[in-house]
């Protein structure tokens, strides 16, 4: 199970990957003195994100749904089926609590299990009308209320019928591992740029493919619960990259409609999730080399697969390996704009913490950080001059980005206003500096099951009650909304928002 501090323990494998590397590469921004006003364009996206297995009731055909019933898994036995918030019975509330808060852009993601609960299915093509329906009336509603979709194809959850629900070891591969996964994805992404791509352009195919790794297959907090296989690890994070690419082709050929009239049929990207990363001790040059080495990793790598074709395919960060390869035209170019997610910072060391065992023999992750900066009720760090870092670091790769995750889990709402304040204001300053950025999406539009941490964290702008349904704007709506209405932050705005108040951790 998750430790105290939520999912980013899976930062111990991190630093275990990191310790695979034989060399790194890292990145620095300079900033100008910060300016006293920002401001976003018009037609900038302004939204919140969901995603399905976190939101909807009944997506059981998926491995996360044989992962909540195993014991000991969530925290406190929570689950997705009750008391959630249930957003497939509840799309006019969402689509109300979008509008409402002058929203104009929500990301959220379609079930593949749900759409195709059995193999069976799948191979006939005969999805299940029940799920067709609902995402229709979904994207049909959001249409209507002129709040433009960005949609997420896999978001952690995979189909139950590629995985085996047995232990996962080296002679049954779970999910990505199978070869078949790839080329069947493809045909979902295919599938789905055919039905909805007259009501979407804005697509991602993976969430966080590392992440999804970490929690897998080196930290076990993620089905399919394999611990500290870093080489099985390394493999899937290859197949992602790989099944991106190849869907990024597919969405390309199938979704030919510009449903919102920008002369794109589509844009297609990953969510990537970035980070900053410093030495936990300044003045040990060891500590320094992890670091980079982390970056590069974490922030650098898959990126550099399918925006460049650089294939680094034994993660030691020079492309001189056998399987190496720079400029694969099979990979290059696979991204529209960077889908950004961006929470928090992290140290890095390797003489405190967890040491991680042979064959990695170095690993180590900095879990309750000590900077003295204040927390989320995660444990995770505030930092919004990352928010500021990671844009100017993923500028680099010369596409538009999109903020496609920032949140905070904070069930007072003391302190989302602040968090938005601050975070938006980087977001505009690095803007002001020449980074391209069309949209931010806030994680989440409403309170929802937090993974193997369940119902505990509250990241929603919007609570619910569990038995209507009925969403409430929490305060720092009112914040979001006025942001949005204004296109613009001053200093003078962040500086009258209250200061940040002691987290509520999770029991
Ligand atoms: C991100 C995930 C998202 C949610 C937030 C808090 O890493 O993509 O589903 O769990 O963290």
């Amino acid at each position: 199970m998750s430790r105290a501090y939520g999912r980013w323990g899976a930062f111990a494998a991190a630093i275990a990957l990191a310790a695979a590397c034989k060399s790194s590469s890292g990145s620095s921004s300079s900033a100008p003195p910060p300016p006293q006003e920002v401001d976003f364009p018009p037609g900038f996206m302004w939204g919140s994100s969901t995603a399905g297995f976190q939101v909807e009731k009944g997506d059981s055909h998926t491995d996360w749904a044989h992962w909540v019933a195993t014991p000991g898994k969530i925290k406190n036995g929570d689950s997705p089926d009750v008391g959630g918030p249930d957003a497939l019975d509840h799309i006019d509330d969402d689509v109300h609590a979008l509008a409402s808060s002058g929203q104009n852009a929500y990301r959220f993601s379609i079930e593949w299990g749900r759409v195709y609960p059995t193999r069976a299915a799948f191979d006939a093509d005969m999805p299940d009308v029940t799920a067709l329906t609902a995402y229709d009336t979904l994207l049909q509603k959001l249409a209507a209320a002129h709040v433009r979709p960005l949609v997420t194809l896999v978001h952690f959850s995979l189909p139950d019928w590629l995985s085996d629900g047995t232990p996962a070891t080296e002679s049954n591969p779970q999910g990505w591992e199978r070869p078949e996964t790839q080329g069947l994805f493809v045909q979902w992404c295919t599938r789905a740029a055919r039905r909805w791509g007259n009501l979407v352009d804005w697509w991602v195919t993976i969430n966080e493919p590392l992440p999804y790794v970490l929690g897998g297959f080196v930290q076990g907090s993620f089905p399919p619960g394999v611990v500290l296989q870093v080489d099985r690890a390394l493999s899937v994070a290859k197949a992602e990259a790989r099944a991106h690419a190849a869907c990024f082709d597919a969405i390309h050929a199938a979704d030919t409609i510009d449903a919102d009239g920008d002369g794109k049929a589509a844009m297609v990207s990953v969510a990537k999730h970035q980070r900053t990363f410093h030495p936990y001790d300044d003045t040990d040059p060891d500590d320094a080399t992890a670091a980079k080495r982390v970056d590069y990793l974490w922030n650098q790598w898959f990126l550099n697969a399918i925006v460049r074709g650089d294939w680094d395919d034994d993660f030691d960060g020079a492309y001189t390996g056998p399987n190496d390869k720079q400029g694969d035209p099979t990979l290059k170019g696979r991204a529209d704009y960077i889908g950004v997610n961006y929470y928090s910072d992290t140290l890095i060391s390797t003489s405190h913490g967890l040491k991680v065992p042979a064959p990695i023999d170095a690993a180590v992750f900095q879990a309750d950080m000590p900077t003295g900066r204040p927390k989320t009720d995660f444990g995770w760090d505030i930092y919004p001059e990352g928010m500021g870092t990671v844009l100017d670091e993923t500028a680099a790769y010369g596409l538009p980005m999109v903020i496609t995750e920032n949140g905070i889990a904070d069930a007072a709402d003391a302190n989302r206003a602040r968090f938005l304040l601050e975070h938006l204001y980087q977001v505009g300053w690095a803007m002001q500096r020449g980074d391209q950025v069309l949209g931010y999406f806030h994680w989440a539009l409403v309170d929802n099951f937090e993974w193997a941490s369940g119902y505990c964290p509250h990241f929603g702008l919007f609570s619910y009650d569990p038995t209507t349904g009925a969403r409430t704007p929490k305060g720092s709506v009112a914040t979001y909304r006025s942001i949005i209405s204004k296109g613009r932050i001053t200093t003078d705005d962040v500086a009258a928002a209250p200061a940040y108040a002691p987290p509520h951790e999770c029991p």
